[in-house]
């Protein structure tokens, strides 16, 4: 069975040469985007980018319309309401997440992973909640947790929605940081030896065993998800998934390693519309 899945995957990778070009160190992130943009529409002539936000949807329309049937009432719909009570909640000192979020926590979520100068790192929208919550006396949520942070962020997120991504990468550090997400996107790792593009590149809109496989474009606008309707995955928790399927360890969630994959996974949807909390399956 292994055996077969890996040799399917690599008859996906005919296509590898051009896709390279993305992996190419110290192209600017636009190009790199330009780049992803070019590889999917040569060979997908007949999707439109706007359409990969709906993921490995955009190839299937039986699979689209079951899942706008769901989307009409979501079935999550009381977890979202749990997380807005906890962003509605003031902190024992009587102030809100929207007091010390920029613009009161709306149409900013695209703006993240940031990157932080004085702090020499990549900041997450998760992080910025942390700092908000330990600025105001209270305990950081574990970012792996996803009854608190989880939910919080699924409520939070639907702030954003409709906000463009617009994740920007400004000097050397910013580059660097970019960068390194960028050589975690294409290494290969674990006992299959897979990258993520090996499957969101390559062999997007291909099959494995019975999914089909989403483009990396367009897969960092719409989280969290909720798969078979009530499971919820934060992005990272799905990169943590993604990791495990090749039998490679991944990294810990908030760690910098992801938060840095994040930020290089992030910017090249720029400019697609964000959409918090889908189903998935
Ligand atoms: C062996 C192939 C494979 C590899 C390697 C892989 N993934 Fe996935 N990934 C999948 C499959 C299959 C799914 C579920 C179907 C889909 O939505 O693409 C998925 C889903 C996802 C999703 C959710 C898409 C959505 O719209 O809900 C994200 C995000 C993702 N992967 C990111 C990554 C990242 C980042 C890496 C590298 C750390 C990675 N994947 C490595 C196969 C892979």
């Amino acid at each position: 069975m292994k055996q077969k899945i890996i040799t399917n995957l690599l008859a996906g990778m005919a296509g590898l040469g051009i896709a390279l070009g993305a992996a190419t160190a110290h192209a600017t992130p636009e190009a790199d985007r330009q780049d992803l943009i070019k590889y999917y529409t040569e060979k997908y002539p007949n999707i439109k980018i706007d359409d990969y936000v709906y993921g490995a949807l955009a190839f299937d329309a039986d699979s689209k319309s079951q899942y706008d049937a769901i989307m009409e009432f979501p079935p999550y719909e009381s977890d979202i309401d749990k997380g807005r009570k906890m962003w509605e909640t003031p902190f024992k000192n009587g102030k809100t997440y929207a007091d010390c979020l920029p613009n009161g926590g709306k149409q900013i979520a695209g703006n993240f992973p940031m990157f932080d100068d004085a702090k020499g790192k990549v900041v997450t929208l998760q992080m910025a909640i942390n700092a908000c919550r330990t600025a105001n006396g209270e305990e950081a949520y574990k970012e792996s947790d996803m009854k608190t942070m989880g939910l919080l962020t699924a409520y939070m997120r639907t702030l954003s929605d409709g906000m463009l991504m617009n994740v920007k990468v400004e000097g050397p550090k910013a580059m660097a940081a970019y960068e390194d997400g960028k050589r975690t996107f294409f290494s290969r790792a674990g006992q299959l030896n897979f990258a993520c593009s090996s499957c969101h590149v390559q062999n997007a809109g291909n099959r494995l065993r019975s999914e089909l496989i989403s483009p990396a474009i367009g897969q960092a606008v719409h989280w969290p998800v909720f798969r078979g309707g009530d499971n919820l995955f934060t992005l990272q928790r799905r990169y943590e998934g993604c990791f495990k399927s090749v039998r490679a360890i991944s990294a810990p969630q908030g760690s910098e390693q992801l938060n840095n994959l994040e930020y290089f996974h992030s910017s090249i949807s720029n400019g697609l519309p964000m959409k918090a909390s889908v189903f998935r399956k």
